[in-house]
């Protein structure tokens, strides 16, 4: 694109967003790498909630979670997710819409084992998304789960990475007189090569 420079340049869309990432460490208050992540569930009816991305690899995003959950169930059955980051801070956002597939393998592992004890004992204990008694009982589960999985709790089967695959990445910063800059980048399918517009705010 004849017009695309400074924070937008570059051909590669998933390093302009790990540079936008980088400045969004330094200017905001907390977890800068928070997303809004939407999905749709059996009936159409969408559903978002917050999620930490984790890594943006070459071609991918990855978080984890779950997979019972609600956006486990919903990522499951429709095999799409999307997700907005959105920074005050910088008045950016970033849209990402995608294929879905899991991370459930070595890396999935490798994130496990860096949380913290409670954190790993606190993803067996909870059955995310489910009806729960009182916190009271969570913490009984807690306690159950410690003594059983003791201090090197692994991964559990139910819960691990999600990665999206990107068919359309935007890029949005704000511009005077709410004349917004926006770039997209739009393939059919992830893996195939990118055409990029300049799109009107
Ligand atoms: C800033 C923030 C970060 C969060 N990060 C995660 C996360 O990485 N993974 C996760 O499963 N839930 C995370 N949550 C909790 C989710 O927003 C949500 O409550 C939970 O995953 C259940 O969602 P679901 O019922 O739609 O599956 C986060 C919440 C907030 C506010």
């Amino acid at each position: 694109m004849a017009d695309r420079s400074g924070i937008f340049a570059g051909e590669d869309p998933f390093q302009i967003a790990r540079d936008w990432l980088a400045e969004a460490e330094k200017t905001e208050p907390n977890d800068p790498n928070a997303i809004a992540l939407a999905t749709v569930d059996a009936d159409g009816l969408p559903n978002a909630r917050m999620v930490l991305l984790k890594e943006i690899e070459a071609d991918a995003f990855v978080f984890f979670t779950n997979y019972g959950s609600a956006k486990g169930r919903e990522i499951e059955g429709s095999g799409k997710a999307a997700f907005v980051m959105h920074w005050k801070s910088l008045r950016r956002q970033i849209r990402v819409r995608g294929i879905t597939t899991r991370e459930e393998g070595a890396q999935a592992d490798e994130y496990f084992s860096s949380r913290s004890l409670k954190s790993r004992l606190g993803a067996w204990a909870s059955r995310q998304s489910e009806p729960l008694a009182s916190r009271t009982a969570l913490m009984a589960e807690v306690a159950k789960i410690t003594a059983t999985h003791g201090t090197a709790p692994k991964r559990p089967p139910f819960w691990g990475g999600i990665r999206i695959h990107p068919v359309e990445i935007e890029f949005w910063a704000d511009g005077a007189f709410r004349l917004h800059d926006r770039f997209r980048w739009k393939r059919d399918t992830p893996g195939a090569s990118w055409n990029i517009d300049r799109l009107n705010p």
